[in-house]
């Protein structure tokens, strides 16, 4: 076989001739007469036949060996064929086995199993065709994160994972061993981006975040990635413009690069096209009018949306919705009450459609270090440990904002994933440390 191998992509754009590929058995049949091996590398699949007469009795022998999932390279002539899943087929004039899958694969009927059983054997089925679209269209979200964000000037920056403090609250706060001491796992960079600020002005990170989450509900992970942006001298309607440019232009990206896996995994493209900015704005109060005009339901003023109110109001529109101004009082620490109206704060969070919850949560930063020391104290946590944070307001400080988008909720929201678990190779929630 002295010929280049090509992926099955570049050989269904060549359409026919000699084409020698490698890959993975995705589906085996065998006959007495011929073999029917549907070869999957990372760009697709193929049909391919192997019949003695056109190659020998010996390879043959070795072809009838093959098994779901076995590893081989294959040469010879690729035709069209309207019968062949894909509408091509590979008739072999070599086949070399690299190496036979023991019998039978653990994932034999992904269709007939479990999602716990897919979620055991992970480490396997980040094989198949779901995972490799998913984490496909993952690639290209962290692209346009980055590309966003250099292309209006924005620097990379690299935030700690181990911290001393909370971020947002104390509850999901994950406590390590550090040395002899003990430190927590990092919820956000938020902190740490506020201190950044000051020397480079306009700065994002994509860095994995930990929650010690106790609910066990589709859109949570223990472990999960954030893209974050801090912004100086943004004001707080910029701060909404830049966060739905993101979306759109993750939307565009996505639409561009990965229209074959969205297909694949079932999604409406021409929905995704109609998403264009500026979104819906609502805040909080008339958030809950709307519900009580619309759903008969009634949230008492100052209770925070829960997942129930989101999914009712998000039942009567096809793209995201940015809500503002939550009650001042159950938010973090960090957000600032609103001077129009003190009661709320000048903070959002970014609703997407379809139930898929609260993708983007951002704020205009408090720089009144008493009422953000107020604010810690009646959450019950030590105001004394954040000093080195409030050290950012005692020298120039200056107006800013920034916000979280969590990735693995976009992509959920852009795959129609069932669960936010199938958005990240390995899942950690609650329940599921391994594989
Ligand atoms: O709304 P959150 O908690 O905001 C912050 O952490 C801010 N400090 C961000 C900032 O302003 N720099 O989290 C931001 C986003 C949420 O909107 C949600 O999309 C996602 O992170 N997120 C989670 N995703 C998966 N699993 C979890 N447990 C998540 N918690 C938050
Ligand atoms: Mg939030």
């Amino acid at each position: 076989m002295a010929d280049k191998f090509i992926s099955v992509k570049e050989a269904l754009a060549k359409g026919k001739g000699k084409v020698q590929l490698r890959g993975w058995a995705h589906r085996v049949r065998t006959f007495n007469d011929k073999v029917f091996v549907v070869l999957r590398d990372h760009t697709g699949i193929v049909q391919c036949v192997v019949k003695p007469e056109q190659t020998s009795d010996k390879i043959f022998k070795e072809a009838s060996k093959l098994s779901q999932e076995s590893s081989f390279t294959i040469v010879g002539d690729l035709k069209e064929d309207k019968r062949a899943p894909g509408g091509y087929e590979l008739q072999a004039s070599g086949f070399e086995m690299v190496q036979r899958a023991e019998a039978p694969f653990p994932i034999a009927k992904a269709e007939s199993e479990s999602p716990e059983f897919l979620l055991d054997n992970r480490h396997l089925w980040l094989r198949s065709r779901k995972m490799v679209a998913v984490m496909k269209v993952r690639d290209t979200v962290l692209e346009a994160i980055r590309e966003y964000f250099r292309k209006d000037g924005f620097y990379e920056f690299s935030p700690p994972i181990f911290t001393p403090v909370a971020c947002e609250g104390a509850t999901t706060l994950f406590e390590v061993k550090y040395f002899e001491d003990k430190a927590y796992l990092t919820q956000s960079w938020q902190l740490y981006g506020e201190a950044a600020i000051f020397g480079m002005e306009k700065i994002f990170t994509i860095s994995p975040c930990f929650r010690a989450e106790r609910s066990r509900t589709s859109r949570h992970l223990a472990e999960f990635w954030m893209a974050e942006v801090e912004t100086a001298w943004q004001t707080f309607p910029e701060l909404q413009e830049q966060a739905e440019g993101l979306i759109c232009f993750i939307i565009k990206k996505v639409l561009d690069k990965n229209a074959d896996e969205l297909k694949e995994l079932g999604q409406d493209i021409e929905k995704l096209k109609k998403i264009k900015a500026p979104f819906k704005r609502m805040t909080y109060t008339e958030v809950l009018k709307f519900l009580k005009d619309k759903e008969k339901m009634d949230v008492p003023w100052g209770k925070d949306l829960r997942t129930l109110e989101e999914e009712a109001l998000m039942k009567h529109f096809t793209t995201p919705v940015i809500v503002t101004n939550y009650p001042k009082e159950i938010m973090a620490f960090y957000k600032p009450a609103d001077p129009k109206d003190k009661k709320t704060a000048l903070c959002m969070d970014m609703l997407a459609p379809e139930g898929y919850g609260e993708i983007i949560g951002g704020s205009q930063r408090d720089l009144d270090t008493t009422a953000m020391q107020k604010a810690l104290k009646a959450a019950g946590e030590h105001a004394e440990h954040y000093g080195w944070y409030f050290d950012s307001r005692k020298y120039g400080s200056v107006p800013h904002a920034g916000f979280g988008m969590g990735v693995e909720r976009v992509i959920a929201w852009l795959c129609k994933l069932d669960n936010i678990k199938d958005a990240i190779p390995f899942p950690r929630t609650m329940m599921r440390k391994t594989p």
